[in-house]
């Protein structure tokens, strides 16, 4: 597969409030998505997950702030965009024809006073304003059937669906301008496992047929062993581990990402120990020196507590798209 960025995330930054006061909750992140791919982000809750999918599409709430970095999206035709500069307009059109965005907790956000078709086909005439009332209704439909859910539901309002097909009509919305880049922030985890697993199926398999790419987010690390292309484990702000989806089950270099691994029950393959990981997650507004899981690491030693490793491509394997930020796999441009 040809290694075609869609999006690409540069040293981003996100604060919520100004000055001493400021909780720094996205760290000098660098991620890049690629065509095609499902790139799942996981980690533990106030990891930054949501900051980042915010950040990077400008829906930041206050008193949210970006305070540095660049997000340069790929047009399928015409020079890249940095989308952090892009005038409101210019953001408008951006954010729903080319990207779409599943957010926690979507599936409370459909109208409960208008028909599911009601809905559906405002969000097409919105961007397909030329599109006739037939050609809405036919789409309507024919996105409903994409994701499992029968026409004549269309008729119906929200609080005469089940909460896992609230989400797919979400999901159907989201897809419904056939978006190049979809962000789902754990679109599923008020679902029940099947129902999760149904769902991210039939997401996978709608990608290869529009051919959108995903980032995906989410703390069940066994989704995205399971569906994604690539995994990154974000941990106190920052990206600490970056690795195709395979190699990060079989080898995982971060004490934390091997921590998240042993937190679940394997659904292939040979059963693993159940350790977890000791500990909680870092307060954001006194973080830990150096590395900021040094304090809960069984693998700490000398350097962590002082200097914050940098993500970069571990030196010891000469080969494979991976990095990581730990003082036990020095990156090989921070070595000496
Ligand atoms: N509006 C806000 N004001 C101040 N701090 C915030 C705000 N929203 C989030 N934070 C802080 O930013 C950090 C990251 O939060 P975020 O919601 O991005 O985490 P997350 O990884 O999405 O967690 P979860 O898995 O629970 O959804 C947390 O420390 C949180 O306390
Ligand atoms: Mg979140």
């Amino acid at each position: 597969m040809i290694k075609d960025p869609v999006l690409e995330i540069k040293g981003l930054n996100v604060d919520y409030g100004l000055g001493d006061h400021a909780v720094h909750a996205v760290r000098d992140v660098n991620l890049t998505l690629h065509r095609g791919e499902v790139l799942g982000l996981a980690g533990e809750s106030g990891s930054g997950k949501s900051t980042l999918a915010y950040g990077l599409t400008r829906l930041l709430p206050p008193p949210g702030v970006i305070s540095g970095g660049q997000v340069i999206y790929h047009q399928a035709d015409g020079p890249p965009v940095d989308v952090l500069s892009l005038s409101h307009k210019e953001l408008r059109k951006f954010r729903w024809a080319e990207t779409s965005i599943v957010f926690q907790g979507a599936m409370n956000s459909l109208n409960p006073v208008h028909k599911i078709s009601t809905q559906l086909i405002d969000v097409i005439k919105a961007h397909e304003p030329t599109s006739t009332p037939a050609s809405r209704l036919a789409r309507a439909r024919e996105m409903l059937s994409l994701v499992g859910i029968s026409a004549d539901r269309l008729e119906s309002y929200p609080h005469q669906l089940s909460g896992g097909m609230r989400q797919r009509v979400m999901i159907a919305m989201a897809l419904a301008l056939e978006p190049r880049v979809v962000i789902m922030d754990e679109p599923t985890t008020a679902l029940d496992v099947v129902m999760q697993r149904q769902i991210l199926g039939q997401l996978i398999e709608l990608r290869e047929r529009l051919g959108f790419s995903v980032l995906f987010i989410t703390h069940d690390l066994s989704l995205l062993v399971e569906f994604s292309d690539r995994i990154a484990i974000m941990y106190g702000g920052r990206i600490v581990e970056e690795a195709p989806a395979a190699d990060l089950y079989r080898d995982s270099l971060h004490p934390y990402s091997d921590g998240l691994l042993h937190s679940f029950p394997a659904l292939r393959g040979p059963r693993r120990e159940l350790t977890g990981i000791p500990g909680s997650p870092p307060d954001q507004r006194s973080m830990p020196t150096g590395c900021s899981f040094h304090p809960r690491c069984p693998k700490a030693f000398e350097p962590c507590a002082d200097k914050i490793p940098v993500l970069g491509e571990p030196n010891l394997l000469g080969d494979q798209a991976r990095s990581v930020a730990c003082w036990l796999h020095p990156a090989r441009e921070t070595v000496a």
